[in-house]
């Protein structure tokens, strides 16, 4: 059994394969944390000391609970306004106007199978239980549900709330976190993947001080500017050594994360729906879900915690396309044309991609509507012959005549002023009556809390699907929401959450109308990259900057959470149209060729040499396929920091490995650089090029990387077991 439950009821422990997540009902009835680390064996709140201490409130006025209060002891779920100082887990403004919540153990149930919650994505796993633990609120009878289940082999424990109402009066629901818990003793370092448009997930590593850290998104979508995701790591945890704890929030819209240090030095750590502009009605006996939280520990750094997390996004959350050995290499018409282009420039890329060994040509934005730039046209999703000068069905079948597949892009969610949608329903974008709304790239967002509007953008987007054999959509989103204000809806704290439970229910229809339609996500790039859209989408556009060398550490960043073929990575022009910076193509090619790949460029324009690269390159993400998406992702160095960054990954079986290296700068007389490998058989020989070394040499002496001649040069090294 992997959920353990005490005899009296009051001891539970979710064990994994080398974890152990571990709580309490205490005499009082709250529901404490004892431990998430290492497999445990036995009652761990040995550990905690109970203390009469000043200004920390007791629940009774007797003598012999002096020494009690939750306002030190380490919670599983916290309430407000019953004694607690620290950043709350759930708040709640009562029917009476109070806003007390104090949270008692109630029962629990232990169930078979994992949980799902309707309309929100989840991580799934037949082989596995659940435990849900009731507390309740005496006095308001409001109860909250804490559901948990675990990932066996990843050490992976996965969470969720629920919170009803089963008073007799009204209440509103202020804050909820997914995932909530106190950690007693330690020293920690805070990782958060913070960034900007075209600089996303760059890793940030600080230490946690006094006081409460907030992250998050009030931008509607989960943002380049935090990912929803973060890593508690000891002091001296690096990547293959040390204790770490990861925790990542199921969910595309605004989101918090909370780390407290509090006033004894314990830790509250928390994640879920942002409160900011949340507040969530909820009459006698109706229920609010929250999204799924999932946490995963590691006591050999952050390598391990990282294929922990990779290894659960591929095989419990990843929907991906059935009977496709690998995802198509492609060329995207956007760096290369912008908005410029007609049928012919789109079929003459086919036809360089045909020479080249690609296997499709991606339209991106402009074909629709009235589109020649980024002021008008979104919202009406028609083709535009005019400008295409034939039908999409013709030009599509004039593509796959060249033996090449075909995408297109869409952006459905948006809306300019200057349409044909707008026009005929103002209303149906997020905007406040009687305001002047706010524009993002000249445009609005579509109320997709509201059904009338999902309905409309599906119908338009079948009638364009319907007309031609379109294997591939990238679905773009490039604003994120201002105005809050749905007008649709009686009560606007629920806007942000009902828009993506719209949002989820567009993409689960969508996905089930068109199943062998391969997804793209995409905001502007990495606007959205985050577990809840990986739900639908395989893979997502990692951001528009895509320069190798600021690629270097958007994509490490990327990878603590993210397995790498859930990155899109193309190749673009050079100087880059980003920031100027001039980079040799194998360069290019070295950086993007280990997530799902492709190029944003002409190739008619590239010399001979480079494109025979590009020959070589579609091949090696080919037959690289399989260690790239099942294998194990190694950070060997970090470019914000060393003169290079340098990455492997390895084959589950170990007998293959692709080691990829990109300087990022060049000296006269260059210090010689030795990187350590990982993730090989020590005691096993290896073949890279002409050597034959050891697994032992390779990991714990180094590998020297052949001198660099010029700026931003790469390496690409195989290495092969010899049997
Ligand atoms: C932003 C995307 O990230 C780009 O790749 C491109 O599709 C543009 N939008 C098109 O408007």
């Amino acid at each position: 059994m992997s959920i353990g439950i005490s005899d009296d009821g009051k001891l539970f422990t979710i064990d994994t394969e080398n974890t152990s997540y571990q709580m309490k009902v205490t005499s009082q009835g709250h529901l404490i944390h004892t431990h998430y680390g290492r497999r445990i064996y036995g009652d761990a709140s040995i550990n905690l000391e109970r203390k009469d201490r000043g200004f920390s409130q007791n629940p009774t006025p007797e003598k012999k609970l002096r020494d009690y209060s939750i306002d030190y002891l380490p919670l599983e779920l916290s309430g407000f306004g019953s004694g607690d100082y620290r950043t709350s887990a759930v708040t709640i403004m009562n029917g009476d106007g109070s806003t007390c919540f104090n949270p008692v153990f109630e029962g629990y149930e232990l169930k078979k199978g994992k949980y799902s919650i309707e309309g929100l994505p989840t991580f799934a796993t037949d082989n596995a239980e659940t435990l849900v633990i009731t507390l309740v609120d005496k006095a308001s009878q409001v109860r909250a549900r804490l559901f948990y289940s675990f990932l066996q082999e990843k050490d992976i424990i996965t969470r969720a709330l629920e919170i009803e109402n089963d008073g007799d009066k009204d209440i509103r629901i202020l804050k909820a976190m997914s995932t909530s818990f106190d950690i007693a003793y330690g020293d920690y370092d805070l990782i958060s993947f913070p960034g900007r448009h075209c600089y996303e997930r760059v890793e940030n590593r600080e230490h946690v001080s006094w006081g409460c850290k907030r992250l998050g998104s009030t931008r509607g979508y989960s943002s380049h500017q935090m990912n929803p995701a973060f890593i508690l790591a000891e002091r001296n945890t690096d990547e293959e050594n040390g204790e770490a704890i990861a925790c990542a929030l199921v969910y595309s819209g605004s989101f918090v994360a909370e780390v407290e240090k509090s006033q004894y030095g314990s830790f509250r750590v928390q994640i879920g729906i942002n409160d900011e502009a949340f507040s969530y009605p909820l009459a006698p006996g109706e229920c609010f879900r929250g999204p799924e939280a999932i946490l995963s520990f590691s006591a050999e750094g952050l390598d391990r915690l990282s294929y922990n997390l990779h290894m659960a996004a591929r095989e419990n959350l990843i929907r991906e396309i059935p009977d496709r050995k690998h995802r198509p290499v492609l060329i995207n018409s956007w760096e290369g044309c912008y908005f410029d282009f007609s049928a012919q420039n789109i079929i003459d890329l086919a036809r360089d991609a045909k020479t080249l060994g690609a296997d499709m040509v991606v339209m991106d934005d402009g074909w629709f509507g009235k589109r020649d730039d980024d002021f008008s046209g979104l919202g009406d999703w028609y083709v535009n012959e005019k400008k295409l000068k034939m039908t999409l069905g013709e030009m599509v079948e004039r593509i796959n005549k060249e033996g090449i597949r075909f995408g297109i892009w869409f952006e459905p969610e948006m809306v300019c002023e200057d349409s044909d949608l707008y026009r005929a329903h103002p209303d149906w974008a997020l905007t406040v009556p009687g305001r002047t709304p706010s524009y993002g790239r000249s445009q609005l967002v579509l109320d997709f809390s509201r059904k009338e509007v999902r309905d409309n953008i599906f119908e338009q987007m079948s009638r364009i699907m319907d007309s031609a054999n379109i294997e591939y959509i990238k679905w773009d989103a490039n604003r994120h929401i201002s105005e809050f204000f749905s007008r649709g809806a009686e009560d606007q704290g629920t806007t942000g959450y009902r828009y993506m439970l719209g949002l989820y229910e567009f993409l689960e229809k969508f996905k089930n109308r068109y199943p062998g339609v391969i997804l793209e996500g995409c905001s502007g790039g990495g606007g959205r990259f985050d577990y809840g859209m990986l739900h639908y989408f395989p893979f997502i556009w990692t951001s528009d900057n895509t320069d190798p060398i600021d690629r270097l550490s958007i994509q490490r960043g990327t990878s603590f959470f993210y397995p790498p073929e859930t990155m899109g990575c193309h190749v673009s022009a050079s100087p880059n149209h980003q920031d100027g910076r001039e980079t040799p193509f194998f360069t290019r090619c070295a950086t993007a060729l280990t997530g799902t790949f492709g190029y944003e460029l002409v190739p008619s324009r590239l010399s001979d040499e480079e494109r025979s690269i590009m020959k070589w390159a579609n091949e090696y993400n080919r037959s690289n396929w399989e260690i790239i998406s099942k294998g194990r992702y190694h950070r060997l160095s970090d470019p914000e920091q060393d003169d290079y960054y340098a990455w492997m990954i390895v084959a589950n079986d170990g007998s293959k490995a692709i080691l990829h290296t990109v300087s990022k700068t060049n000296h006269g007389n260059n210090r010689s650089v030795s990187i350590r490998l990982r993730g090989l058989d020590e005691k096993a020989w290896y073949r890279i090029g002409e050597n034959v070394v050891s697994g032992s040499v390779l990991m714990y002496s180094g590998m020297l990387i052949p001198d660099r001649k010029g700026c931003y040069e790469a390496g690409i090294f195989i290495i092969e077991k010899v049997e």
